[in-house]
C-alpha cells in the first residue's frame, strides 16, 4: 500500500535534521498543488518528496561511501561534487530497504537534483518544486517567475531554470555538470521544435494558400 510506504519514508526522514525536513515540507507545499494542477498521483508525488533528500545532509565523504556500498556509478562530476550523489543513493535505498517499485517515482527521486533529458510528469513536477520552494525563492527572486511558469508549462518552467543554474553555476565559476548539459540541451532542441513555425511555403504554394483564404484575389 502507498499509504504505508508513505509513513515509512515520512518517518525516516523526520530523523534527519530540522532544516533538511523543513526543506522537504516546503517541497511538499509546492509539488502537491502541481501534482493537483497537472494531473498527477497525489501520492506518488507526495512519496517522491519524502524519499528525494533522505541523504541530502551527509558529509561528500559519507555520500562517496555511500554510493560506494549501495553500488551507484560515481562520474567525474560526482567525485569534484559528491552532493550530486544523494538522489541516486536515496533512489537504490528506496528500491533495497524501503521495498518501492513504482519506477517513476524512484527514477523522479534518482534525477531530482539535475533532471534528464526523458522525465515523468513525476519527476518534472519533483525537479521544480525542489526548486521553486519558498526558502530557495527568497534567496533568488528569479524563481519566482520560474514558479508562476511552472503553473502554465511545466517543460519551459524547467528550462527556465536550468538557464539560470547555468547563469549562476557561469557567474560562480562552477564545473558544469556533464549529465544536466546534456539534458539542458536536448530541452532547449525540444523547446524550440514545439514552437517552432511549419516550414517555408514556395512563392507558389503561398500565393495557393492567400488564394484559399481569400486573402489574395483568384486569377479567374
Ligand atoms: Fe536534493
Ligand atoms: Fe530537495
Amino acid at each position: 500500500m502507498i499509504t504505508d510506504q508513505i509513513a515509512a519514508v515520512r518517518q525516516e526522514l523526520l530523523q534527519r535534521p530540522a532544516g533538511l525536513v523543513r526543506h522537504v515540507e516546503r517541497v511538499l507545499d509546492e509539488a502537491i498543488p502541481l501534482a493537483a494542477l497537472w494531473g498527477a498521483d497525489k501520492e506518488r508525488v507526495e512519496l517522491s518528496v519524502w524519499g528525494h533528500d533522505l541523504f541530502r545532509a551527509k558529509s561528500p565523504t559519507e555520500q562517496l561511501r555511500l554510493a560506494k556500498e549501495v553500488g551507484v556509478e560515481i562520474d567525474e562530476d560526482a567525485k569534484a561534487y559528491p552532493i550530486l550523489l544523494h538522489g541516486p543513493i536515496a533512489a537504490t535505498v528506496l528500491r533495497e530497504r524501503f521495498r518501492l517499485t513504482d519506477e517513476e517515482a524512484l527514477m523522479a527521486v534518482r534525477d531530482h537534483t539535475s533532471g534528464l533529458d526523458q522525465m515523468s510528469l513525476l519527476a518534472k513536477i519533483l525537479l521544480i518544486a525542489d526548486k521553486i520552494e519558498k526558502r530557495k525563492r527568497q534567496g533568488a527572486p528569479e524563481l519566482a517567475d520560474v514558479r508562476q511558469l511552472a503553473r502554465r508549462d511545466l517543460d519551459t518552467a524547467i528550462l527556465c531554470w536550468s538557464d539560470w543554474r547555468w547563469a549562476t553555476e557561469a557567474r560562480e565559476g562552477y564545473r558544469i555538470q556533464a549529465s544536466h548539459w546534456r539534458a539542458r540541451q536536448h530541452w532547449v532542441e525540444e523547446h524550440h521544435a514545439e514552437i517552432g513555425m511549419p516550414p517555408r511555403a514556395t512563392g507558389r504554394a503561398f500565393a495557393a494558400a492567400a488564394r484559399r483564404e481569400g486573402l489574395a484575389p483568384s486569377r479567374e
